[in-house]
């Protein structure tokens, strides 16, 4: 197996970007609850040992420890921030409380000792991002102060014989000027890391680990047709071939041509054994009339749920299902926690009383960039790598009120001449999520001479990072002048555009 990066987190905001900061160079981190018994940190090997930051001071009784043993494993550690404090304390060292002086925001850092490690070609006067109150007003014995700021007499120390380091500012923010160099330089020179965590050999030796393991064996997959499920699904078409089954239920809420493409991907391109269930009459059937946009999610999860059960059934007993779990899933859910299943974006999760062996999960070790980067490798299209976030429920969620099949047609051609302006002006990979809503707003327009009394279009373009908040994007009027333009001309029964101007929060990304 490859080797491995810990980081041991203590509450700190910045947690997944430090793993992500390790994995860019081709090493693999993995994130542990600072609770993490001694005695796996021990069995699992890591090459280093990182300490998050986190909210709180060393000196609470309630605030995050681990052992102290973890000083004397003999495996390299770096502490950050809340992390370089508790390196402090439990080394006998000293906090105080930086009433006045609390340190936030950029900062200038004055690296003292040209022979640190992890300063090695960094410069003495450069920027670093700070965010703190308590600071280390006496350094541990056995340290030597590496660097400090005006404010914080230690800012960076380190022990070499021991080979454990701290810093009380965030290496992993883009804002230190060279955090990034010294996130390197722990990981090469101190760790001795050879950096051949790549994503090709994580897909091949993933590939031939289920091969061996399922050899004979029935698996059934829901595809849904994002990123997830998809590169899921070919990871484990390429160990089993035909042994392998996809249920692709297309529920008619799809975008235009989406459940066609689906299905000529998986079937004709990589010869996948993909059943595609038409049931959008079925599920039309049972949206009629309603218009809560909650009831609309419950009936659509629990229909799916069904379609996906009556379909499985047909197929006898299957052994394993694979589902597209992915690294921040599992954090997000309580690290570790191996019972843990994706529900909110997979449409209604999985039905409870089908009886597998077991839950396959070949990306829950891999953040978003490097499922995309596995899907790229395993030679699935630019635009289904790229897709944008969509909905379990779809476009049910996008139709305000309720939804007829009328609806859902001049939804889809708003909503793709949408996206076909903003892929043309070359705005696809700066705005996160973009699409059109139906607002089932009524009014009166003119056309030619005579009164119209149509839809209203909203669109929708958000800029964000996680999805929690967003910013509204500020495409160019000339584009927005173009979508209103072809609308318009193009689709019938549309006779006004709206953009929406609202971040997230006050608003939703969605409107229901
Ligand atoms: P909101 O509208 O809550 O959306 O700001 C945040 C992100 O989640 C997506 N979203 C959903 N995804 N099932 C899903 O699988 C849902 O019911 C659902 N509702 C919202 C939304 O598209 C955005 O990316």
């Amino acid at each position: 197996m490859y080797e491995s990066i810990l980081v041991l987190d203590f509450g700190g905001q910045y947690n997944q970007l430090i793993a992500r900061c390790v994995r860019e160079n081709n090493v693999h981190a993995e994130i542990l609850p600072y609770s993490t018994p001694m005695e796996t940190i021990k069995e699992k090997g890591y090459k280093g040992i990182i300490f998050t930051g986190g909210p709180n001071s060393v000196y609470d009784d309630s605030s995050p420890k681990c052992s102290s043993e973890i000083l004397e494993l003999g495996i390299p550690v770096l502490g950050i921030c809340y992390g370089a404090q508790l390196i402090t304390y439990m080394e006998s060292g000293k906090i105080g409380a930086a009433f006045n002086n609390s340190e936030y925001g950029s900062v200038r850092l004055r690296v003292k000792e040209e022979n640190s490690g992890l300063f090695k070609g960094i410069p003495e006067d450069s920027d670093c991002w700070m965010s703190h109150t308590d600071f280390i007003s006496v350094k541990p014995e056995g340290y030597e102060i590496t660097a400090c700021t005006e404010n914080c007499p230690v800012a960076a120390m380190e022990n070499k014989e021991k080979n454990i380091y701290a810093v009380q500012f965030h290496p992993e923010v883009t804002h230190t000027q060279h955090g990034r160099l010294m996130l390197k330089n722990f990981l090469f020179d101190i760790c001795k890391c050879a950096g051949n965590w790549v994503i090709s050999e994580f897909v091949s030796q993933t590939i031939e680990k289920y091969r061996q393991q399922l050899s004979g064996s029935k698996v059934l997959c829901a595809l849904s047709g994002g990123v997830d499920s998809s590169v899921a699904a070919l990871i484990l078409h390429k160990a089993i071939g035909k042994n392998l089954t996809c249920i692709f239920v297309d529920h008619g809420l799809l975008r235009q041509d989406e459940g066609d493409t689906v299905e000529r991907i998986f079937k004709q391109q990589f010869d996948m054994n993909l059943i595609r269930v038409n049931v959008q009459d079925r599920f039309l059937n049972k949206l009629e009339g309603i218009t809560d946009p909650e009831r609309k999610r419950k009936i659509i999860g629990e229909e799916f749920i069904r379609v996906f059960e009556e379909e499985s059934q047909k197929l006898g007993k299957m052994d394993y299902l694979v589902q597209g779990t992915i690294y921040p899933d599992i954090i997000e859910s309580g690290a570790g926690d191996a019972s843990v299943i994706k529900s909110h974006h997979n449409v209604g999760g999985i039905p409870e009383d089908v009886d597998f062996k077991g839950i396959l999960e070949p990306l829950r070790d891999l953040f978003k960039d490097e499922v995309r980067k596995a899907g790229t490798e395993l030679g699935i299209p630019h635009d289904l790598v790229w897709r944008q976030p969509f909905p379990g429920p779809g476009l049910a969620v996008r139709v305000m009120g309720d939804i007829t099949r009328e609806k859902l047609d001049i939804l889809r051609k708003t909503d793709a001449i949408f996206r076909e302006e903003i892929e043309n002006a070359g705005l696809h990979r700066d705005i996160s999520q973009y699409f059109t809503v139906l607002t089932n707003i009524k009014s009166v327009g003119v056309m030619g001479d005579a009164r119209t009394y149509d839809y209203t279009i909203a669109l929708r373009a958000v800029v964000t990072s996680d999805f929690m908040t967003a910013q509204w994007a500020k495409i160019p009027f000339e584009v927005l002048a173009s979508v209103s333009s072809r609308i318009t001309n193009e689709v019938k029964n549309v006779n006004r555009i709206v953009y929406d101007v609202t971040t997230k929060p006050p608003a939703t990304i969605e409107w229901e």
